[in-house]
């Protein structure tokens, strides 16, 4: 591959920096200035950026993070900060996407990754991959909840009704709801649509996943081979 692109995939660097970075002489190839951005290298060279060594990651890359609230998830934002800003160390964040979305205020778990199949396949419709958030609302939650979230509701603007959702009660205004699709602010407008009004909402479990107990607001770890082939046949 192109020295140029080589930089680009293993730093922060946009392919023009890149190039930048090689002319202005801050790249060794096995200890020698290149003398063209187009060299070509493979993985078996050594390749330093500023003295830091360079390695080329194989394959994609999947990571579970505890989304705090304040945090979009967004590649770019000019208000905001991003989900992906919270990976520190991870290179290349600009070849990752999450896995479907959370609202701003929403905390909990999300996926992020760069394997666009694997995501696809996770937010596909057909697979009703389940989805339980821990709800806090603002009032105390009527008493046919439960029978009128397993019929389905129907939700303001979209014709057609959700498809069953599983309620746990956890106190009167404290509740955990599986729902199995992934529609615009869902969980908020199922809940408007009873009467009520989500005042905190947080993502405890998607398919076969459960956010790690120890893992605090903003951290981050990578999915094990299995939990991601898991996700996958899940
Ligand atoms: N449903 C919502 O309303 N918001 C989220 O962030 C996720 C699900």
């Amino acid at each position: 591959m192109r020295l140029d692109k080589f930089i680009a995939d293993t730093t922060d660097l946009t392919r023009s920096l890149a190039v930048k970075a090689i002319k202005s002489g801050r790249v060794l190839v096995n200890g020698e200035k290149p003398r063209t951005a187009a060299l070509q290298v493979s993985a078996a060279d050594r390749i330093t950026l500023d003295d830091e060594s360079l390695t080329l990651h194989e394959g994609c890359r999947y990571f579970l993070l505890h989304k705090p609230a304040g945090h979009v998830c967004a590649n770019r934002d000019s208000l905001h900060p991003l989900v992906f800003d919270l990976l520190t160390g991870v290179i290349n964040r600009q070849n990752l996407h999450t896995v479907g979305r959370l609202d701003i205020d929403t905390t909990g778990l999300l996926l992020i990754t760069d394997d666009g199949q694997w995501s696809h396949h996770l937010t596909s419709p057909r697979r009703h991959q389940p989805k339980t958030y821990r709800v806090w609302l603002a009032e105390p939650l009527r008493a046919d909840a439960e029978q009128k979230l397993a019929d389905g509701i129907l939700l303001e603007d979209d014709p057609k009704p959700t498809l069953p959702a599983e309620l746990q009660r956890i106190s009167d205004q404290e509740v955990l709801l599986t729902i199995h699709e992934g529609r615009y602010h869902q969980v908020k407008r199922m809940f408007a649509a009873l009467g009520n009004l989500v005042e905190k909402l947080h993502r405890e479990r998607m398919g076969c996943l459960t956010l790690d107990a120890g893992l605090a607001p903003g951290q981050f770890r990578p999915l094990t081979d299995s939990e991601v082939a898991a996700l996958a046949a899940g």
